[in-house]
């Protein structure tokens, strides 16, 4: 992309409606607008991030053996009837009606349209195990939606629901999305720690949130030092063995970690002292075990077998997407702007002209420009006439994590200056080394 061509509303002051710098900074490198209280409208580099966090959801959902379903987002109020929801669910839930006096909703979640899907077309155990999942948007009429796409109205969420014939089956769906989101959220440059949570609205026995620590994080949380060690890496995992899977949870759950919610002073004071916690956390997912809770309400049975009908066992798992945004740029940024991880970056290196109309340079950066596509990259290539010093600070607020600066000085030694953004460190070198350099970088990521 050529920032000449490109659509990037960078603010030049400070918006004054933001209280927190990841809302601060997601305005003014212009990757959303405000539409009304708690609703965005994506432009374009938002948009493209909200996509690549999208396409690592979806990578490793498939990689967990999930399927991906579309559901809509207006639902009938009957459905939300059978599971007594639709009562319980209280002023969150936007009603709405449609001109035949129907009443109908904007999905907060999803458990009851994908448990009336499952008992339309699945009648027995030899079809289990599934899981389901979407991304989808999700409207919740928050009293206080605030932070821009932390705490939203409408928000981008995935959400799965597993389906299995035994208690024990759906725990090993549990700990199968455990894992996957463990890999998830680590692509994305996070670390989310799963916390033990309480079920909620939902209802159920085992849950676990994830939470990234900031200090703006709307949680507080307590936790033994010692799981901010751990790391998923890039070990392969059999999702189909329960063993492993349950090998990883207990590795990642074993030690106290816990929102206020859950908070169990008497445990938290067993821990060594220097190892004691107290933060702040946001949380970017969820996932629970709710037994037969919605098959049982509305009659999802299937043939066990053994000549009866029983419940299915599910639980349902979600990752707040849009949240995502918000959450990694707390946790990566600086005064000047934010940091994109390499996994997440909107575009992957930027490209900045010193010297936009000097033949040489103009030359320089195309040649870079091309090769770097060529490789399956996307640059995105300041080629405006403008001083260095904006174009520097453009790059710098909207944050790619690889900057290649090109200007007639330089080109006469055959060199370019290859920056990284999150040291500030730069090296000199021939462009066909930065290009290298880039591709490198990116290998396994892009
Ligand atoms: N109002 C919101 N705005 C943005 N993301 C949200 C919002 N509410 C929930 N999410 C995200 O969706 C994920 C799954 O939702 P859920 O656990 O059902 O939400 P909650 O814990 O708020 O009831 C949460 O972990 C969070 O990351
Ligand atoms: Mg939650």
């Amino acid at each position: 992309m050529r920032m000449s061509r490109y659509f990037l509303p960078v603010l030049k002051e400070t918006p004054r409606e933001a209280q927190i710098v990841s809302h601060r900074y997601m305005l003014q490198a212009g990757m959303i607008k405000q539409a009304s209280a708690g609703i965005y409208s994506w432009l374009p580099l938002g948009f493209k991030v909200l996509r690549k966090i999208e396409n690592i959801v979806h990578e490793e959902q498939a990689r967990a053996g999930h399927i991906a379903i579309q559901m809509p987002t207006i639902q009938s109020a009957d459905l939300w009837r059978e599971s007594g929801r639709y009562d319980a669910y209280g002023e969150e839930m936007l009603r709405i009606k449609d001109r035949g006096g129907r009443e109908m909703l904007f999905t907060p979640t999803a458990e009851e349209l994908v448990t009336d899907i499952f008992r339309a077309h699945v009648t027995s155990y030899k079809d289990l195990p599934l899981t389901l999942y979407q991304i989808q948007w999700k409207f919740r009429d928050e009293v206080r939606p605030r932070f821009g796409v932390m705490r939203g109205r409408e928000f981008y969420m995935k959400d799965g629901y597993n389906f299995d014939l035994t208690k024990e089956d759906a725990l090993h769906a549990y700990n199968r999305h455990l894992v996957s989101y463990l890999r998830t959220y680590e692509r994305m440059g996070l670390q989310a720690i799963p916390m033990r949570a309480d079920s909620g609205p939902i209802g159920g026995d085992d849950t676990h949130e994830f939470l990234v620590l900031a200090d703006t994080g709307e949680s507080e949380v307590f936790y033994d030092s010692e799981i901010t060690e751990l790391k998923f890496g890039d070990r392969e995992i059999d999702y189909d063995d329960h063993a492993a899977c349950q090998a990883v949870l207990e590795e990642f759950t074993s030690r106290y970690a816990r929102t206020d919610e859950t908070h169990d002073q008497a445990l938290f004071d067993a821990i060594p002292e220097e190892r004691k916690r107290t933060a702040r956390g946001i949380e970017v997912g969820q996932i629970f075990y709710f037994g037969t809770k919605y098959s049982e309400a509305m009659g999802a049975l299937v043939d066990d077998g053994k000549g009866g009908k029983v419940p299915v066992h599910m639980g349902s798992h979600g990752i707040g997407v849009s949240r995502l945004l918000g959450a990694i740029i707390e946790a990566s940024h600086d005064d000047k702007g934010i940091i994109w991880p390499e996994g997440v970056t909107p575009f992957h290196c930027g490209i900045v002209n010193l010297k936009t109309g000097d033949a040489e340079a103009d030359a320089a950066c195309e040649s870079l420009y091309a090769s770097l596509s060529a490789l399956g990259l996307e640059p995105l290539y300041d080629d405006r006439d403008e001083r260095a010093g904006a174009k520097f600070g453009t790059m710098d607020m909207i944050g790619l994590p690889w900057r290649i600066t090109v200007g007639p000085r330089g080109l006469k030694n055959g060199v370019v200056e290859l920056t990284s953004r999150r040291t500030g460190e730069s090296e000199e070198l021939p462009p066909a080394e930065a290009v290298a350099k880039i591709a490198k970088i990116y290998e396994g990521i892009a």
